[in-house]
């Protein structure tokens, strides 16, 4: 099959955003080359040269030879003028802005089949794990009943390094951003929000659900306290942030993010660290349980790229 060759328009140059630029530096089969990276501070010291950098967006939407952007920006209402206004001028987008995806999906799908643009963003849910193309290609046809898991990498980094390492709450954070997991505003993290907005992401791709954000209740791991900590070591449990999906017998779907007690027996019992752990059930299949690093700067510039690969087939969600 013959591919396509991209020139990518980037927004955001954070750690994503690098580990992008390296990822693509040793992927020299991928034909596809970062033509400009728009960023917003011109003082921010960089780790390539300003050549590579406009602060202008009009230098990349004015240049017909972009025709893929990639959005790796961490502000949702920014990224949403970005993608909106990339997908209506016709150029393929990648995006990793859970919370912009999850706020306006609708609008989103809209545009796609208006203007006949691809937006991906495998990026947006579960990093490194390639969970909503499976749910796309692999189950197309096999009903699916529940998908549950750990979807968020710092709050598990975080819970795994208060359990095990007895870490302070706080210096766990704290670790959790200086590794780049973490949201610029951690309270999305702690407060079982970013596992909401993938949990909404995963709704529509396993069950063709859109749900807005305020549709679903998220309770996070910041009013976690020493007596749960006790309880589960005592027993021999573990807390885990849990996003879950399951069919009701009358056909209506129930979803919610949770901390949950987990015993060894759950298979999201070993899932520690910055690690994500998704559990589908499926009427054919069964059970199956993808496991993935699910932040960071190489393994959520893991998904970008095979997005960006994909764009090189011209492939797109069916929904
Ligand atoms: N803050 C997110 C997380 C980043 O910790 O999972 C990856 O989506």
């Amino acid at each position: 099959m013959s591919r396509k060759k991209l020139n990518i328009g980037l927004f955001g140059f954070g750690c994503v955003g690098f580990g992008l630029y390296e990822v693509l530096q040793k992927t020299p089969g991928l034909k596809a080359n970062i033509k400009n990276i728009c960023v917003k501070d011109k003082d921010k010291k960089r780790e390539i040269g300003a050549e590579n950098f406009t602060f202008n967006k009009e230098d990349i939407f004015n240049d017909a030879e972009i025709n893929v952007i990639v959005e790796l920006i961490d502000d949702a209402d920014a990224a949403y003028e970005i993608v909106t206004r990339a997908l209506k001028s016709g150029k393929a987008v990648v995006s990793a802005n859970k919370k912009m995806i999850a706020e306006h999906f609708e609008e989103l799908l809209a545009l796609q089949r208006e203007y006949k643009v691809p937006l991906l963003y495998e990026a947006a849910c579960c990093a490194s794990m390639p969970i909503i193309r499976n749910l796309e290609e692999y189950y197309d046809n096999d009903l699916l009943e529940s998908i549950q898991g750990i979807v968020n990498g710092s709050t598990n980094y975080i819970l795994t390094k208060t359990f095990k390492d007895n870490l302070s709450y706080e210096d766990a954070l704290k670790e959790a951003q200086e590794k780049g997991f973490a949201e610029s505003n951690p309270i999305l993290d702690t407060g079982g929000f970013d596992a909401k907005y993938k949990l909404l992401i995963l709704l529509a791709h396993s069950f063709g659900y859109i749900a807005k954000p305020d549709d679903l209740f998220n309770i996070g791991i910041n009013n976690i306290g020493g007596l749960e900590l006790k309880y589960a070591r005592e027993k021999g449990l573990k807390i885990k942030l849990v996003a879950q999906a399951f069919k009701n017998l009358d056909g209506s779907i129930s979803a919610f993010v949770l901390p949950k007690f987990v015993d060894s027996e759950d298979r999201l019992f070993n899932v520690d660290d910055v690690f994500n752990g998704v559990i589908t059930k499926t009427s054919f299949a069964d059970e199956q349980f993808f496991v993935g690093k699910g932040a960071g700067a190489h393994p959520t510039a893991s998904a970008v790229l095979s997005d960006i690969s994909a764009l090189s087939y011209d492939y797109q969600y069916e929904y």
